[in-house]
């Protein structure tokens, strides 16, 4: 598998090509031990081996979250440490104070940083800056902590995620370049099905071809769905766009219903990241049936993160 970079000797995870398919298999093997070791206890309660005591992590939302927000502040707690969180309405980083300085102030008071926020760059800026790891918890560009949590649900699922065919349907999104990034170093296939004009990010796609993985983009969703292994999809208009009706005409075609669930077959799992936007890209037949993993998805932010903190604190 490739190999991951640092920067500055520092293990930031802004992409999952950061870390490589190395470190991205460690952290999912890591996950699914913590996760059997603490089956069933209360859900505050700390690891036996409290690898974080201590620990503090940083967290800036500029964008809203459920997900990411809880599961990381749920993530420290477990592993022995703690989190605090900013966000632009109440913090100076809403009044102007700029991302190095930020970077700069809150690596005197954490160990570690993530941030949730809309250009891709100022999470690079931050990274720059800042003394200790930076996590990409969502921007314009991306969302690899999700894909972590995709990937260990479809091992859990599966047994294996190498060889597996994905099909991603509706917009070529932030979620769908990490798949894609998550797809070019860990072995796995995706096809994506999207409508002229919301295909994923070119650069994405060139670095994917360029570490060997063609992503075939197509415009017949059930012709992508016929033998997916995952059937992935996520909200038509993600934070930060606008024109929400107009995206929801040209993308209608590719809803994940009970019609493209059939075609894929019985073996197919159906993922959503959530927030679902119920009656437009999913119905509630899909996400509420029998092949939907999406709950097992939200759960597995908690043990995916607790291992991708361990490792960019040089603890996996
Ligand atoms: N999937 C996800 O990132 O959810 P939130 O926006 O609620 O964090
Ligand atoms: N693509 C969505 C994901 C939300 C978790 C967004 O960026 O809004």
């Amino acid at each position: 598998m490739s190999e991951g970079s640092t920067s500055g000797g520092l293990r930031h995870f802004l992409s999952l090509t950061d870390a490589g398919g190395d470190a991205i298999a460690a952290i999912l093997n890591d996950a699914q031990d913590r996760k059997k070791a603490r089956a069933g206890w209360p859900k505050g309660k700390v690891d036996v081996d409290r690898p974080l005591d201590g620990h503090v992590l940083a967290m800036i939302f500029e964008k809203n979250s459920t997900r990411t927000r809880v599961s990381f502040d749920l993530a420290m707690r477990q592993l022995g440490g703690s989190a605090i969180i900013l966000d632009s309405g109440s913090s100076q980083i809403g009044r102007g104070e700029s991302v190095g300085d930020t970077a700069r102030v809150l690596s005197r008071f954490a160990d570690a940083i993530m941030i949730r926020t809309d250009i891709h760059s100022k999470a690079e800026e931050l990274a720059a800056a800042a003394s200790v790891p930076v996590i990409n918890g969502l921007t314009d560009l991306s969302h690899p902590c999700q894909l972590l949590a995709d990937m260990l649900t479809l091992i859990e699922r599966k047994g294996k995620l190498a060889g597996s065919k994905w099909a991603w349907f509706g917009d070529g999104n932030n979620v769908c370049n990490s798949l894609i990034e998550a797809a070019s170093i860990m072995y796995f296939d995706v096809t994506v099905a999207c409508p002229e004009g919301f295909e994923p990010d070119i650069g994405i796609l060139k670095a994917a071809a360029a570490r060997g993985k063609s992503v075939p983009i197509v415009r017949d969703a059930a012709a992508a769905a016929a033998g997916a292994d995952v059937i992935v999809t996520d909200t038509w208009t993600s934070m930060g766009h606008s024109d929400s009706d107009n995206r929801a005409a040209a993308m209608a075609s590719f809803m994940v219903d009970e019609a493209l669930m059939t075609g894929a077959g019985d073996q197919a799992v159906f993922m959503h990241c959530l927030p679902a936007h119920r009656g437009e890209e999913v119905s509630d037949a899909v996400i509420d049936g029998a092949q939907s993993a999406a709950w097992d998805e939200a759960e597995n932010r908690l043990h995916a993160q607790k291992s991708l903190i361990l490792w960019c604190l040089g603890k996996l």
